[in-house]
């Protein structure tokens, strides 16, 4: 006998004691009494495999019956909810605290990587923007963006807040927040806020006042 066939019969007799399947030909041993219309019923023991999953559960029961009876104080259903949900409570606490900018308004900043300034550039597009203002926001309907001059105000939570809520009655621009995420609108207005100061090739002239001048910083070399 070779060492495949050892390890054939292995498995074979492993695969023979966790099924204790009877041996074809000789079910006549196990054939029951009833005969219903022809058909007949053999009494197979239950598979080994199946009775062991069986007892497992059993078993792991058996820590929970513990668990309920003898340690309920410790351990219980309604504890170890609140535990998960205190938890994910926590989870969220620490997110907003490591967040502040995404969920309250007066702590919006102005931000600045290029992924985020690339999906505002994108939003501009693929929410109209661009249709009132332009592709390089130079202006037509809606005022020029590049320049330091604004109706309603230049700085980021400002700008927020006209995306958000609209301008003033009846100019045009209308209230964003049921149709733009409270994501967008902040990466709509970093984007705005990078695009100032550059040079539209048909700038609309300056509307409003200098609400918020651009501070150019002198780039360190
Ligand atoms: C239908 C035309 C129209 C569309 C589309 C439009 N705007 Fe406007 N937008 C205007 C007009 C008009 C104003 C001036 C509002 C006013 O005078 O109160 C304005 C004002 C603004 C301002 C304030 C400018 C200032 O000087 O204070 C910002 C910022 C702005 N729009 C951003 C956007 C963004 C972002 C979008 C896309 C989500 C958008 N707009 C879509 C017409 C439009």
């Amino acid at each position: 006998m070779n060492k495949n066939s050892e390890k054939i019969s292995g498995w074979k007799r492993f695969m023979k004691s966790m099924t204790k399947a009877h041996e074809l030909g000789t079910e006549e041993d196990i054939m029951l009494d009833h005969d219903y219309d022809g058909i007949k019923e053999l009494d197979n023991v239950l598979p080994p495999w199946w009775l062991y999953g069986f007892y497992i559960t059993i078993a792991i029961s058996a820590f929970y019956i513990f668990q309920v009876f003898y340690n309920s104080e410790a351990y219980n259903q309604d504890k170890e909810y609140e535990a998960a949900v205190a938890a994910g409570k926590a989870e969220i606490e620490a997110y907003k605290a490591a967040n502040p900018q995404l969920f309250d308004d007066a702590n919006i900043v102005a931000l600045t990587s290029a992924e985020d300034l690339a999906k505002g550039k994108e939003l501009f597009t693929s929410k109209t923007c661009f249709a009132c203002h332009l592709a390089d926001l130079g202006g037509s309907i809606g005022p020029n963006l590049t320049d330091n001059t604004w109706i309603l105000g230049g700085d980021v939570k400002t700008i927020f807040n006209t995306i958000s809520k609209g301008g003033r009655p009846g100019k045009g621009m209308i209230a964003w927040e049921s149709s733009v995420t409270r994501e967008e609108r902040i990466q709509l207005a970093s984007y705005i806020i990078s695009m100032q100061g550059t040079l539209p090739a048909n700038p609309k002239a300056a509307e409003g006042d200098v609400l918020f001048p651009v501070v150019v910083e002198a780039v360190e070399e």
